[in-house]
């Protein structure tokens, strides 16, 4: 097990109720994962749980099945095996270059000087911001940021990929982008886990689904099994993907979108193969 959330509980300073709510959930070796739930439901705080950045008031959270210590040491050693990449990109980038931003966090690495900058001419070319190296972090776009905040915790080879809301603000070329990255670093061993509003992305991407409200795990599964709850998942206020509903349009119809997928397990497959 690589990360166990056991009945934690995490309240605001001042908030009248928990955003986190004897949530209990387990993160395993190599797989894609991904958060679903509405606006306000704890993704996010529970990221920051994650990466020791909040601690929780209730529960233990333990990480490769030792309990998180909370001590400048420990929290440093976390955060280079459990990285966050934020929400809002303007939280996370700290150097005044594209260049020095990344380089930030592999210095408190000690890694050698050559280590370091084949690193980072890796991930300019990797993250294609190779010619904005010298751009000062203020002039990028909003797209540009979210890319280099992505690249800032990549560059240090995480064991668990925490990534809130990763295509946000990215041009459809960057996301497709991204999603081959994604499906590299995962392909050599990175968990990956994404919280995103994007239903037809999880559908297709992910290996296993947590589905979050009011700050309780509420179901988890394949994209299959949880998507099969359609009433569960509308009653939750998400809905189901659009490619699925149409699926199951077509297929109650004389209108026939290929004979040989008899379900919708097959569709997804036969979608997958041909986008993901
Ligand atoms: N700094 C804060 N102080 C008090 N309450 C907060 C704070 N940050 C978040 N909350 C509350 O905690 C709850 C969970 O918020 P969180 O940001 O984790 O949700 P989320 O699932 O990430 O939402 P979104 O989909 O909008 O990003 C919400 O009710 C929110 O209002
Ligand atoms: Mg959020």
């Amino acid at each position: 097990m690589l990360m166990e959330f056991e009945e934690i509980e995490y309240t605001y300073p001042c908030a009248q109720k928990p955003a986190i709510n004897c949530l209990s959930l387990q993160i395993g070796q190599c797989k894609r994962y991904a958060i679903i739930g509405r606006n306000g439901c704890g993704k996010t705080t529970l990221f920051r749980l994650a990466n020791g950045l909040y601690r929780p008031q209730k529960g233990i959270i333990r990480w490769q099945e030792k309990p998180l210590k909370y001590n400048h040491t420990a929290l440093n050693k976390l955060r280079q095996q459990v990285g966050l990449v934020f929400q809002d990109p303007e939280q996370q980038l700290v150097g005044t270059t594209v260049e020095e931003d990344l380089s930030y966090g592999l210095c408190n690495l000690g890694l050698k000087p050559r280590e370091i900058s084949d690193r980072i001419q890796q991930t300019l070319t990797e993250f294609e911001l190779t010619d904005l190296a010298y751009t000062p972090v203020n002039y990028l776009s909003l797209g540009q940021k979210k890319r280099l905040s992505i690249a800032d915790v990549m560059i240090l080879q995480p064991k668990l990929l925490l990534l809130d809301e990763p295509t946000a603000y990215l041009d459809p070329y960057q996301t497709r982008h991204l999603i081959n990255t994604l499906n590299y670093i995962q392909a050599k061993g990175t968990t990956i886990l994404i919280a995103t509003h994007d239903l037809d992305f999880v559908y297709l991407w992910a290996d296993w689904l947590l589905v979050m409200d009011n700050g309780q795990l509420q179901v988890e599964g394949t994209p299959d099994n949880v998507f099969k709850q359609r009433q569960l998942m509308e009653g939750l206020g998400l809905g189901i993907p659009l490619m699925l509903n149409l699926w199951q349009t077509w297929s109650n119809s004389s209108f026939a979108v290929n004979s040989s997928l008899s379900d919708a397990q097959q569709f997804r497959q036969w979608i997958q193969q041909k986008w993901m």
